[in-house]
């Protein structure tokens, strides 16, 4: 067993792009699992563009990561030792263990099926999936034929999302940067087509696939993506605002929507959502996830990084859409 537990301590606030300097790496000893405790030696971090936001001290729906705290994140990792009931050495464990080599839980790890994939379980049958489920068919209230629009379509939780609506019917759009991403949209997960949006002006292209409007839109990008949509909005449009990663790194927020008053004409609705809320309704959502992925119906990527003291320059593969797939890091 290693001696020491290296840890990524939170050790500036950003500003503007998120930097590797604002993390510190520290060295503390392996902890010892007290009376009611287990100890847990993470093998996967998984990250989330949100972390940007968890790094600075405003108001949030979760608190901010205190300086000098080890980051906050999800994990899957095997149990070491163990003097709590019901987790043996060699059980997995998934929970939010945060950027460290080692962590003390005294319960809120969730353990895993013995098996299971640890990518899957941080991806697609985990809150990528959970979000994606419950952002389109309950926020988004998903009926059969709607035409839907999808941003941050390549990505983790967009992907899952776009497959969920063909799965009940209706025509998907996808929107994503690049030709690698765009065709990996349209020959491998099922979408009807997709804009590239370094390359291609997403309103003529949104007029020329859409002429009808758009039912629902599912944004993780907000900006010039948000404006095209809501220009193009149907009548009972349902936009849901899942994330919006283009202004997640901005020093000051941008202008707002130039097209909201769409909303008013085409009696839309525009809500936002955090995963926490549905938390209490996972099962139902990864019941139905893996057997489309069982099914092969909804295709998932993983894009596995590797080592400890790579975990920052991970994070920041998020921001430049480097990542192709769920963004994890195998310690
Ligand atoms: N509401 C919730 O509870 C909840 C829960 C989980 C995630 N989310 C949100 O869901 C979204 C996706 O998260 P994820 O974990 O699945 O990540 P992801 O989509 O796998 O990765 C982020 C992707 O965003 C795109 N991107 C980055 N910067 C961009 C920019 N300036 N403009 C346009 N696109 C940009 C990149 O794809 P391209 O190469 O295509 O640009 C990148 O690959 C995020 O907005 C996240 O905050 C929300």
């Amino acid at each position: 067993m290693s001696e020491t537990n290296r840890q990524w301590r939170l050790a500036k606030r950003p500003k503007g792009m998120v930097k590797e300097s604002d993390f510190e790496l520290h060295e503390a000893p392996v902890p010892k699992p007290g009376a009611g405790e287990f100890l847990v030696r993470n093998r996967f971090l998984a990250f989330e563009p949100a972390m940007r936001g968890w790094m600075e001290d405003r108001d949030n729906y979760i608190p901010p990561v205190a300086l000098g705290d080890v980051m906050r994140g999800a994990t899957v990792g095997e149990v070491v030792e163990s003097n709590l009931e019901g987790y043996a050495p060699g059980d997995l464990v998934s929970g939010m263990a945060g950027w460290q080599e080692w962590a003390i839980a005294d319960g809120p790890l969730r353990k895993l099926e013995p098996g299971t994939d640890p990518t899957l379980a941080l991806s697609v049958l985990g809150i990528t999936g959970i979000t994606a489920y419950f952002g389109l068919l309950d926020v988004g209230a998903l009926k059969p034929d709607d035409v839907v629009v999808v941003s941050g379509a390549a990505g983790a939780t967009g992907s899952v999302a776009g497959q969920i609506a063909k799965i009940k019917g209706c025509r998907v759009v996808g929107i994503a940067g690049g030709p690698e991403k765009c065709g990996w949209l349209t020959q491998d997960a099922h979408f009807d087509a997709a804009i590239d949006y370094k390359s291609e002006n997403i309103g003529a292209r949104l007029s020329e696939l859409c002429p009808d409007g758009v039912d629902v839109f599912f944004d993780n990008v907000g900006g010039t993506a948000l404006d095209a949509v809501l220009e193009r909005l149907a009548l009972r449009g349902r936009i849901v605002l899942c994330g919006s990663i283009s202004r997640y790194n901005a020093e000051e927020p941008p202008p707002g929507p130039r097209f909201y008053s769409r909303l008013t004409m085409q009696r839309g609705r525009m809500e936002g959502f955090v995963v926490i809320d549905y938390l209490g309704r996972a099962a139902e959502a990864i019941a139905e996830l893996a057997q489309w992925v069982d099914a092969g119906r909804v295709r998932w990527k993983v894009d596995v990084q590797k080592g400890f003291e790579n975990a920052p320059s991970t994070l920041l593969r998020l921001y430049t859409g480097a990542n192709f797939g769920k963004q994890l890091l195998e310690i």
